[in-house]
């Protein structure tokens, strides 16, 4: 174990295994067709029925997988190859700006994707859910160019830490509060490759 960590939250094999579920079970829901995200209100506008009639992707566009930098590129490699579907992938930068370390609650995008989302199924995938502000923010973004369905997956939930209402579609493990690093999440970008999820000690960043 990494001298700055005081715990492991969960080995390599565990996310591997929880990440293979969450596949399969992605991969239930793409294949069955039901707009998860539409029906659930998560900000996906109406189904576009006519999407490749309006100048969006042609009904048999496959699914868009689109993963947030960086936090999410580990989890996101794993599960899309847990996914035995046919699957199209984007990547968004997402940054939030604020004094010091507090948020401002503003996201701005860095990078955004290139795709057309018109008619199609949009499969967010995320690292850690923590105010909401991120993914509320996306699902609102994309939803204004009229996807079939957005869902949200994302392998670790802090509810405890919402500061605005959002409940992701899947959830690999919810945490509580605490300093999380490892397999994509950092502190000062550093921890990234750890292939656990552990706990930081508060000595190294001084909580
Ligand atoms: C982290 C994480 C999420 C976001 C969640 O990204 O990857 O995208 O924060 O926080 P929220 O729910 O409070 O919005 P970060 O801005 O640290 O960038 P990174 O992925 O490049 O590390």
């Amino acid at each position: 174990m990494h001298p700055d960590i005081e715990r492991i939250l969960f080995t390599a094999e565990q996310i591997a295994e929880r990440t293979r579920a969450l596949g399969r079970r992605i991969a239930e829901d793409l294949a069955a067709g039901c707009e998860k995200g539409a029906a659930s209100g998560k900000q996906a506008a109406p189904p576009a029925q006519n999407a490749a009639a309006q100048g969006g992707a042609p009904a048999s566009a496959p699914p868009l997988a689109v993963c947030i930098l960086k936090g999410s590129v580990p989890f996101f490699a794993d599960l899309i190859r847990a996914i035995p579907l046919p699957l199209e992938t984007e990547y968004i930068a997402l940054s939030s700006y604020g004094a010091g370390t507090a948020s401002s609650g503003q996201v701005h995008i860095g990078k955004d994707i290139a795709a057309d989302v018109a008619g199609r199924d949009v499969l967010i995938v995320e690292d850690i859910v923590d105010s909401g502000r991120t993914l509320a923010f996306l699902c609102g973004h994309l939803a204004a160019r009229h996807p079939r369905s957005v869902r949200v997956v994302t392998l670790l939930d802090k509810p405890s830490r919402r500061a605005v209402p959002f409940t992701p579609d899947y959830v690999g493990f919810a945490v509580d509060d605490v300093f999380v690093v490892g397999c994509g999440m950092d502190y000062a970008e550093r921890y990234r490759n750890l292939p656990y999820i552990g706990v930081l000690k508060p000595s190294v960043y001084g909580g």
